[in-house]
């Protein structure tokens, strides 16, 4: 750790695994459900697990962005935080809101809009979270008087992922309108301005960990983030195919989604450049397994799963099966979840000093058997969606009798979900069975142990503004 104020970006982390572990539970017992009957059926039913699951998923992923760049900005911009009590402050009243939330939810206190389903106090309590972390940030900033382009991308993302969740305050009388309006917010955080946020995580992961040079992956980050946006704005379109809005939708949808998958290959071919150049110099190889693994599971989940429906005629047969929950899971989990547990994992042994630097084996563990897991449960709901399609969609069974046909998919989505739940609490465990110990290691030390060129090449090519 280079500076005092990075040990915030622990707790974060450390709140950020306790709702993971708890998002786990929750996908465990809604795919439970499928399965029936249900004991739980009038206490728990699952509207109620599943928006537990998917909302604990949001928070413990923006809790580990927050995280994150609380660790990176003071170590790119080459100081301290500007405040570390408004950190914590704003750590504490983001946890309080999540659960209260959680909490709410058990008792159906919610707006039942699809993944925003937060009800008013808790979305302007999500507003003045954000203004606390983009102003503490900013003054970091602004005090150090400097800062990277990699920093730059990230803090972009953040601040455009702020004001997109706006249109979220709005509530509309019109469905189709409101549905118009949540996909502002959806689908431009997960194609586009979250994609930012894993596009700076990801180049100041590379440079740091394969040495690669700053500013040739600068170069490219831009030109991905470029890409992203070209196709992710109008790409918004292949949610509006069904939903009441003309027509014209359709093709602009179609094409412009069809394109996303380019910026994602970028980032794949981004990712894999980086290690070949330079090869694996740094000696926090597990970082590494997750830093590349992100960017190759993100071509796999969104890239090639995201292309599968997302043209018009394959959409008006797929739209809102399990199809969309094959794609969800693998592009949210390679995109947004792998990139915070690369970030932690590269910054964990700096906080927890009795940490072997390259990685235990139950870090390795926690990698296989979730990648396993999770490529499992794909392949499950894909299996599921193909036989609901074709039973439901063509052949106009109903929507319960078509899941009485399909159980057997649901018991392997079971199975493998076991597998992946498996490696999450490996890296919980392993996350959580070292003592955090905050000690500053000067530059020189960092200088003298970072592999040939890595920190350095980098930090001496910070440009000041
Ligand atoms: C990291 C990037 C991505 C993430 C995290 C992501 C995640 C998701 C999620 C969670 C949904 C379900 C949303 C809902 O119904 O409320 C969804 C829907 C969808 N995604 Fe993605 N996605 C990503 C990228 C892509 C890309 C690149 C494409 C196309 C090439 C794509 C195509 C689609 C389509 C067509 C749907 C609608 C499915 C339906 O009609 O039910 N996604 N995505
Ligand atoms: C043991 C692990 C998990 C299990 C068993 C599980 C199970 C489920 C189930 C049953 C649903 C409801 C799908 C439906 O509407 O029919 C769901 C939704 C969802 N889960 Fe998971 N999940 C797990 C882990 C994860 C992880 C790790 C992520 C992301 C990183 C994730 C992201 C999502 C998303 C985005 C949805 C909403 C998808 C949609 O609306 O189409 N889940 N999950
Ligand atoms: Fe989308």
């Amino acid at each position: 750790m280079r500076y005092r104020s990075q040990q915030v970006a622990y707790w974060y982390f450390a709140v950020a695994m306790l709702l993971f572990g708890l998002q786990i539970v929750f996908g465990l017992l809604s795919a439970t459900k499928y399965l029936g009957p249900d004991p739980l059926l009038y206490v728990l039913p699952f509207d109620v697990t599943k928006v537990i699951h998917t909302n604990l998923l949001v928070v413990w992923v923006l809790t580990g962005f927050m995280g994150a760049t609380y660790w990176m900005v003071p170590d790119e911009s080459r100081t301290e935080l500007y405040s570390v009590r408004l950190a914590y402050w704003q750590l504490a009243l983001w946890a309080v809101m999540g659960v209260a939330t959680i909490i709410g939810y058990l008792f159906r206190y919610g707006t039942g809009n699809k993944l925003l389903e937060q009800p008013l106090p808790s979305k302007l309590t999500v507003v003045v979270v954000m203004l606390m972390f983009l102003y503490n940030v900013g003054m970091t900033i602004r005090k150090a008087g400097r800062f990277t382009t990699s920093e730059g991308v990230l803090l972009i993302g953040l601040g455009m992922a702020a004001v997109l969740y706006l249109p979220a305050l709005l509530e509309f009388e019109n469905y189709t309108v409101a549905i118009f309006y949540r996909w502002w917010t959806i689908h431009l955080w997960v194609e586009g301005v979250w994609e930012m946020i894993q596009g700076g995580f990801l180049a100041y992961l590379l440079i740091r960990l394969s040495g690669a040079d700053r500013e040739v992956m600068e170069k490219w980050l831009y030109v991905i983030v470029g890409l992203v946006f070209i196709a992710g704005i109008l790409g918004t379109a292949h949610h509006y195919y069904w939903v009441g809005v003309p027509h014209y939708w359709l093709p602009i949808g179609g094409f412009f989604s069809a394109l996303e998958p380019v910026a994602l290959i970028g980032m794949a071919m981004y990712a894999y450049g980086a290690i070949r150049r330079t090869g694996l110099a740094h000696p926090n190889t597990l970082a590494l397994h997750w830093t590349i693994g992100s960017a190759v599971f993100t071509l796999f989940g969104a890239g090639v799963l995201g292309l599968a429906h997302t043209w018009p005629s394959v959409n008006k047969w797929t739209h809102g099966t399990l199809i969309t929950a094959m794609h969800g899971h693998a592009a949210f989990f390679g995109a947004y979840a792998m990139i915070v547990m690369a970030m932690i994992t590269y910054a964990l042994p700096a906080m927890t000093p009795d940490r072997r630097e390259e990685g235990s084996s139950l870090g390795y563990w926690a990698f296989w058997l979730q990648i396993g897991g999770m490529f499992g449960m794909t392949l499950s709901f894909a299996t599921a969606g193909i036989g609901q399609v074709y039973l439901e969609r063509i052949l106009g069974l109903g929507y319960l009798d078509t899941q009485l046909k399909i159980q057997v998919h649901f018991l392997m989505l079971l199975a493998t979900g076991g597998i992946f739940a498996l490696g999450v609490g490996a890296f919980i465990w392993d996350f959580f069975r070292y003592r955090p110990r905050f000690e500053v290691i000067e530059e020189s030390a960092v200088r003298a142990g970072a592999p040939a060129g890595a920190a350095l090449t980098g930090a001496s090519r910070i440009r000041a503004v």
